[in-house]
């Protein structure tokens, strides 16, 4: 793991699941020509391993040694790697788990593992060690409020939950995933409960945070509205 620059300026986007977070954060990063982390998919590969070896989600001692041994590759390619030391030549070492970790179940698993404090820690020097020149745009939960809390513009991106599960349900359809949107909206409805009534860690907006509900924008609409704020708190 490289050492984070902690001159590095951050952007942070958090909000709740579906806001179109991941597709901003990446559309701003690019615009910037920043890193890019999708701190979700962390949480994400944690529980791809948890559903994988059946392990129990409240056994904190178990979960940090997942994510302590965790050896993710973000590619420039967009596909998420992760390296397995053990693994025989067959697999060359590593296994694209892009799409695995993109399931609804292990959605629901990231969420419910993500309570634990003991693994919030463990991940956050990974995390960490995204900063790096010329710069970051990071999304998540808590990017603004725990994990890099002097970044330069927290942005806490929000939509209603009925506008959330009906481009979750596109997304879907798009994939090829036939799904039904009144289950979705409850799902979202769960995992949004579960994220801001937790005790660590909780979902809510950074002090200072600039909201920007993208009920009504499109997607180059809410990338400008972040771009435009960057430029006004003359971040980077
Ligand atoms: O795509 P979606 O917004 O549904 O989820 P995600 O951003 O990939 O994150 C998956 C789960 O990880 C969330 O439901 C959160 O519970 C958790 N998470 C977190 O606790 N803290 C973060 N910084 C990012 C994700």
């Amino acid at each position: 793991m490289i050492d984070a620059d902690p001159t590095a300026p951050v952007v942070t986007i958090d909000g709740p699941t579906a806001s179109g977070k991941g597709t901003i954060a990446l559309k701003v990063a690019r615009a910037l020509g920043w890193h890019y982390l999708d701190s979700g998919s962390l949480y994400r590969l944690v529980a791809l391993e948890v559903v994988r070896g059946g392990v129990d989600p409240a056994d904190a001692g178990r979960l940090v040694a997942i994510a302590r041994t965790l050896r993710p590759w973000f590619g420039d390619d967009g596909r998420i790697r992760l390296s397995r030391p053990q693994a025989g030549p067959a697999e060359a070492g590593h296994e694209d788990v892009t799409d695995a970790i993109r399931a609804e179940e292990v959605g629901q698993m990231a969420s419910r593992i993500a309570v634990v404090p003991a693994l919030r820690d463990a991940l956050l020097a990974l995390q960490h060690s995204f900063r790096q020149a010329p710069g970051l745009v990071a999304d998540g939960r808590d990017m603004g409020t725990v994990v890099f809390p002097d970044a330069g513009l927290k942005v806490f991106l929000t939509a209603s939950v009925e506008s959330r599960a009906e481009r979750r349900y596109k997304q879907l359809m798009e994939k090829g995933i036939s799904t039904i949107l009144e289950g979705l909206l409850l799902d979202l409805q769960q995992r949004d409960a579960r994220d801001s009534q937790r005790a660590t860690a909780p979902l809510k907006p950074a002090e200072g945070a600039f909201v920007l509900d993208s009920t009504r924008l499109d997607i180059d609409q809410t990338v400008r509205a972040v771009l435009d704020e960057a430029e006004r708190r003359q971040v980077g």
